[in-house]
């Protein structure tokens, strides 16, 4: 009998927990990654391929859910035939089984696919930059990109628990939550950008005019559908749109794992929330920080709004 990832994971919902970090190559990662790194490491894509790779919250299911009605022509019903986590496979995602690891997954996909990654550049396995794969990075300002994490972090029961926020914005700064340092990741693809083949995009860009940002998609995919078309796909990746998705809302998943009663993965979707959660002692200790850590990189304002 083949269970569907879905149900692979309510069945093995009992044996997933929050798991710790271990370091690999200097970046905490959840420890059943770690401990299998060195398949992840192997593997090797299509040059047909294509990566989107994001720091954790950043936009990476709206991200995947523009690429896939791209690819189909807008085509709302083909992007409903499984979901998002089995239509763009976790590179790195490695669980218990019986559940199926995002490289089972792949292995069981022809090219070309479609793979999410939060590893860091240099942490992207090497075929991919030998292959000349496209690859879409999606950056979030930091502080926006902190409170959907942490609250991530209360309703995802398999990452390390987020503590108190307080503490939780210090572990952001110094790069010890899981998937590393979020300064780290987003200038590694920025002084690549243009070294490799990169299409960087921001979500504030996405939020502020989401129809340019679906055309360089487009554009960068070599693809040309009609104004309507586009015009759909910006409808049907709307917020709202997907959080009524079940297909991308991952709901799908038992609420043993995401308890969407803690915060909904569909949380809020905007700009500027982190104005609700900084305190002005905090927001200046952020700000202090972030100056010294983005020192001498020329990634746009927009990403400390
Ligand atoms: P918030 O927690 O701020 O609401 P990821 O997919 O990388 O895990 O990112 C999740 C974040 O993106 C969440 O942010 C989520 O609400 C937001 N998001 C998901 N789909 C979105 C969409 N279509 N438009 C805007 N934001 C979206």
């Amino acid at each position: 009998e083949e269970l569907t990832y879905e149900e692979s994971i309510r069945r093995a919902s009992k044996t997933l927990c929050r798991f710790p970090l271990r370091s690999v190559r200097g970046i905490p990662l959840m420890e059943p990654i770690a401990q299998s790194w060195e398949s992840i490491w192997s593997f090797c894509p299509d040059p047909s391929d294509l990566l989107i790779s994001t720091y954790p919250k950043a936009g990476t299911t709206w991200t995947q859910e523009i690429v896939d009605l791209l690819l189909h022509n807008g085509d709302a019903e083909a992007c409903k035939r499984a979901t998002v986590a089995v239509r763009i496979p976790f590179l790195e995602i490695i669980s218990p089984p019986p559940i199926p690891s995002g490289l089972d997954l792949l292995n069981k996909m022809n090219p070309p696919r479609v793979i999410k990654t939060h590893l860091p550049i240099q942490l992207v396995p090497e075929g991919f930059w030998k292959n000349k794969c496209k690859v879409i990075y999606v950056a979030r300002n930091a502080k926006d990109n902190l409170v959907s994490y942490y609250h991530f972090d209360r309703m995802n029961h398999t990452q390390p628990d987020p503590g108190p926020w307080d503490g939780y914005i210090h572990k952001f700064m110094k790069g010890e939550l899981a998937w590393g340092s979020w300064y780290d990741h987003v200038k590694g693809y920025w002084e690549e950008r243009e070294n490799r083949n990169i299409l960087y995009l921001f979500y504030e860009d996405m939020k502020e005019n989401p129809r340019h940002e679906v055309e360089r998609i487009m554009k960068f995919l070599d693809l040309s559908l009609s104004d309507d078309v586009i015009g759909s796909i910006v409808e049907l990746t709307s917020f709202k749109a997907m959080k009524d998705n079940p297909m991308t809302n991952y709901t799908f998943l038992p609420e043993e794992i995401f308890d969407h009663s803690v915060s909904p993965f569909m949380r809020k979707g905007e700009v500027g929330d982190w104005a609700n959660h900084f305190s002005s002692e905090q927001l200046q200790l952020f700000e202090e920080d972030y100056e010294r850590q983005m020192k001498g990189t020329n990634i746009p304002f927009r990403m400390n709004i």
